[in-house]
């Protein structure tokens, strides 16, 4: 369907048309002073300047072109040169009745020319803890992931584990410590390898911090580790079976954690797949004349002009060598292109990679990686942090783990929902953790991703205020009156409002179009919380003051129901969209 604002601009543009102003001027915004009128025109402010002529004699011949049009209950002149509109009862019910009538997806059209888009997010890095640090990029990621999908776009998302680092080196060189005896360090062996990891992954998250704290103390281990790491690098067999057998135990346990979030990716690729594509890649840079030596490196410059800060040259081999972060996302991009050939890649990522991403992406397009043609993004997100300001920690004051953190919130929530004393335990346990998933993406999502946030438990998992549960609490209420009231099909129409709140949801329910569309277009989750807050309380408001199962015109409580569960459907498929689900009760 066709937005809503859409539709009453192409009028009031066919106004000024007709009045004998440029079209240009026919500009309509929902109104900031909702107190006196629902949209507003601000053009024969702007007309003024070029027709010599005062703004409010504009405003009053366009509102005359105007004021036949059925669309508009009032339409009207306000000094200095305001076009204040409101629309009739009746055209707003035939909208949200048409948005009912959509039951798959409520009116939003998928885009027109859809694109291919890939997204780099979770970016959790093997062997060692998933953090709260990973948190934001899945749970942002996914949104943005589903709502493209939405939207129509062919969506690829990618983990892009960190696989290829000293972290591999200083596993293998604890793990050389205390079996000495397995295979995979005789340089001599040329068998098969076992299949069976010769580890669990409680051994290997405990290895990890065991040999990085060595690491900084014990010089000698330290060497032993990044000669570990070269070798793997080099292709040292044993080394090789020893991180399939790291990256397959950490991965299944990733998936684990990620299912828990409801994350899902469509591949698994890590950095240690892009290795392949370095040695070409490098030696193209060099051929093309990019790439040249600087104190021993070998670099590209990525600055540009119009630089206002220092953009250092984008490192693409250390002097010994030895390749960087930077060469695997580049060798990435040439894997991406070269397989899937995306219109945009989107990486989901710290904030405090912006740096690092902007000489990555100049370098990709100088060197000609990525063609004009394809689009890269940052979505860079801030740091969550503890009530005290700092970024987030345990009790204990350590680094909070995923897995702990999503414990937390369940039993905070289920403590509540015993409370309530309602849902045997299984019930309730099975409640706790879908409404505690929308405590903590709730939480998340709701703050724009760049700026940095509190995640405050007490506040996210409230049943009121601007919060995950609120949003179910509401989305279970539309399903118990609709459950109550016995009514699967409404075939209907929602009739004009009876009431100012009924008017005032089905006005917010008019919004979802471009809600959805400014989310998709600005990659901002944010924009969807904040529509389904307001809808929320919209919804609220009016339940509050309708009696709804109790009214007695059969037609006007049907058309009631209807609404309910339009909302209860916008709802809904708008929490789908940010990645949580409702339960059945609460
Ligand atoms: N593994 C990285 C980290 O933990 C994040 C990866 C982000 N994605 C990328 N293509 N560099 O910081």
């Amino acid at each position: 369907m066709k937005e809503i604002l859409m539709q009453i601009k192409e009028v009031v543009v066919d106004g000024f048309k007709a009045a004998g102003y440029d079209e240009k001027y026919g500009m309509v915004s929902l109104s900031n002073r909702p107190d006196l009128c629902q949209f507003q025109c601000n053009g024969a402010m702007a007309a003024a300047k070029e027709y010599k002529k005062a703004p409010i004699a504009i405003a009053n011949e366009v509102v005359e072109k105007l004021s036949a049009n059925s669309m508009f209950s009032k339409c009207e002149a306000c000094p200095p040169g305001f076009i204040n509109m409101n629309l009739s009862d009746e055209f707003i019910s035939d909208f949200v009745s048409a948005m009912a009538d959509d039951s798959e997806r409520f009116g939003v059209d998928k885009v027109s020319s859809p694109k291919k888009v890939m997204i780099d997010y979770g970016g959790p890095n093997v062997a060692k803890p998933l953090h709260v640090g990973h948190l934001r990029s899945a749970i942002i990621g996914e949104s943005i992931k589903r709502t493209a999908r939405f939207m129509g776009d062919e969506v690829i998302g990618d983990v892009h584990l960190g696989d290829w680092g000293l972290q591999m080196g200083l596993i293998i060189t604890e793990l050389k410590l205390r079996k000495p005896e397995l295979v995979y360090f005789d340089e001599n062996y040329d068998g098969e390898y076992p299949t069976e990891a010769p580890f669990t992954i409680s051994e290997l998250e405990e290895i990890y911090p065991c040999a990085s704290g060595k690491s900084k103390e014990d010089e000698a281990y330290k060497e032993a580790a990044l000669k570990a790491t070269f070798e793997l690098q080099h292709g040292r067999r044993g080394y090789q079976a020893l991180l399939s057998h790291i990256l397959n135990v950490s991965v299944n346990d990733l998936k684990r954690n990620y299912e828990k979030l409801d994350v899902t990716f469509d591949l698994w690729k890590g950095e240690s797949d892009a290795q392949p594509y370095i040695p070409d890649m490098v030696q193209k840079m060099k051929d093309d004349g990019f790439a040249y030596i600087s104190e021993g490196a070998l670099v590209v410059d990525v600055k540009e002009e119009t630089d206002t800060k220092e953009v250092p040259p984008c490192m693409i081999l250390k002097s010994d060598g030895a390749s960087l972060y930077n060469t695997t996302d580049l060798a990435t991009m040439v894997w991406r292109m070269k397989d899937y050939n995306p219109d945009s890649i989107v990486y989901v990522v710290d904030k405090r990679q912006e740096l690092y991403f902007t000489q990555v992406f100049r370098c990709a397009k100088k060197t000609g990686i990525v063609p004009d043609s394809t689009n890269l993004y940052f979505v860079g997100f801030g740091t969550m942090n503890g009530k005290d300001g700092k970024p987030f920690k345990t009790r204990q004051g350590g680094v909070m783990r995923l897995e702990y953190l999503l414990q937390e919130v369940e039993d905070k929530m289920l403590e509540k929902i015993k409370e309530n004393g309602t849902m045997n335990d299984e019930d309730a346990a099975k409640t706790a953790a879908i409404v505690g998933l929308s405590a903590v993406k709730y939480g998340d999502l709701s703050n724009q991703a760049s700026k940095d946030y509190i995640f405050d438990i007490d506040r996210f998992t409230s049943a009121e205020g601007n919060t995950g549960p609120y949003i179910l609490y509401t989305i279970v209420r539309c399903k118990s009156i609709l459950t109550k009231a016995g009514v699967s099909s409404f075939d209907g129409a929602i009739l004009p409002a009876h009431s100012d709140s009924e008017r005032a949801l089905q006005l917010e329910l008019t919004k979802f179009m471009a809600a959805l569309s400014s989310a998709y277009e600005e990659m901002a989750p944010h924009k969807i919380c904040a529509y389904i807050y307001d809808l929320a309380n919209a919804f609220n408001r009016f339940y509050h003051d309708t009696k709804i199962l109790a009214e007695e015109d059969e037609a006007v409580k049907a058309s009631y129901l209807k609404l309910l569960w339009l909302t209860r459907g916008v709802l809904e498929k708008a929490i789908e969209l940010l990645g949580f689900n409702a339960p059945e009760r609460m």
